[in-house]
């Protein structure tokens, strides 16, 4: 089968595309025919070795944790049976899924929305989950409760949007003045243009921040809240110091893996309440141009790399 691997940290260009042989699965698991892998920021700062120091990963490596087929063998104690149609987020501490096959176990993965095409639902579960544990696992968002989000525009900025909503918060999100009106039509109550406006200055008593920016954008963000108010960041440390002084709550986040939660998004999909935007499709072969794009942290929604 072809498969992207790397095989020295580096740029894009040292992503590779090389013929390996298919995965074997374990008694548990299934073997995906894969339709589509997502592409996510992680899988560049994986690429480039910005994450060698928590995740000592063994090279050569596919890189790639999104995916979404068809089931092409199962294991004698696996939950789902070839013919399948599946998506997931894999186990981020093995190989990834810019693959034709990955096996995978039968808890990364669940039945894929029948509404959605199949390529597009590889770019729900990582940002999606992520989205999901952030605002309820972490910041328990409750109905009437107010909710900043930044990088609104991106993968799981969108998905937050559209989630808290659901979840009846109050919605504020950040993203440039280009993306103003996709973000109001995911949801969002309030848009603050991150280039010409303060959302620092604008925004107080806030009940919940989740920052997917890091930096001056987080730092910047434990300010907003009220008394008793909580922030989640997946982009950055937080600092707890500022948060006692503040009396506020400050969380990082790190996603696992959850075929049961998938389970609970394909069924928003296919009721309607949750969308997925596709900024571009690549073919496998375009990996290097498709984590280039991402890295631009220009994007609006999901990139996909196709397989079929
Ligand atoms: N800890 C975890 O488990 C976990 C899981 C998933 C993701 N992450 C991390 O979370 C971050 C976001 O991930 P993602 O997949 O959503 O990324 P993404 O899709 O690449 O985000 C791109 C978006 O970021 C927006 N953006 C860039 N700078 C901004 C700023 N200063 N203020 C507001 N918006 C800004 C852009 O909107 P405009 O063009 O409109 O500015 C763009 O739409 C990444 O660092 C990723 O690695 C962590």
């Amino acid at each position: 089968m072809k498969a992207i691997r790397f095989h020295e940290y580096g740029d894009a260009s040292v992503l590779k595309l090389e013929d390996l042989p298919i995965p074997v699965i374990a008694p548990d698991g299934v073997l995906v025919r894969v339709h589509a892998a997502g592409v996510n920021p992680i899988d560049w700062k994986v690429r480039a070795g910005y994450m060698k120091a928590v995740r000592p990963f063994v090279l050569p490596l596919t890189p790639g944790w999104d995916i979404a087929g068809i089931v092409e063998a199962a294991g004698p104690l696996a939950r789902f049976t070839p013919g399948q149609a599946v998506f997931g987020k894999t186990d981020g501490n093995r190989d990834g899924t810019y693959a034709e096959y990955v096996a995978v176990k039968s808890d990364e993965i669940a039945i894929a929305p029948g509404s959605m095409n199949l390529v597009d639902a590889a770019g729900v579960p990582l940002a999606a989950l992520t989205a999901w544990m952030c605002l309820f696992d972490k910041l328990q968002i409750k109905a009437g409760q107010s909710v900043l989000v930044h990088a609104a525009a991106g993968g799981v900025g969108g998905f937050s949007v559209q989630l808290a909503k659901l979840a009846g918060a109050r919605v504020i999100g950040t993203c440039s003045a280009a993306n103003r009106e996709y973000v109001l039509g995911l949801g969002a109550d309030e848009v603050i243009d991150h280039r010409t406006e303060d959302f620092a200055a604008k925004l107080s008593g806030l009940d919940a921040v989740l920052d997917g920016v890091g930096g001056e954008v987080l730092a910047r963000s434990y300010g907003v809240l009220r008394a008793g108010g909580s922030l989640v960041s997946i982009a950055g440390p937080v600092d707890e110091a500022k948060a006692k002084e503040l009396g506020i709550i400050v969380q990082r986040a790190a996603l696992g893996v959850s075929g049961a939660r998938c389970a609970d998004l394909a069924a928003l999909i296919d009721a309607g309440k949750l969308t997925s935007d596709v900024a571009a499709r690549f073919p496998l072969a375009q990996a290097a141009e498709a984590q280039r794009l991402s890295e631009t942290g220009r994007v609006r929604g999901k990139i996909l790399l196709t397989m079929v």
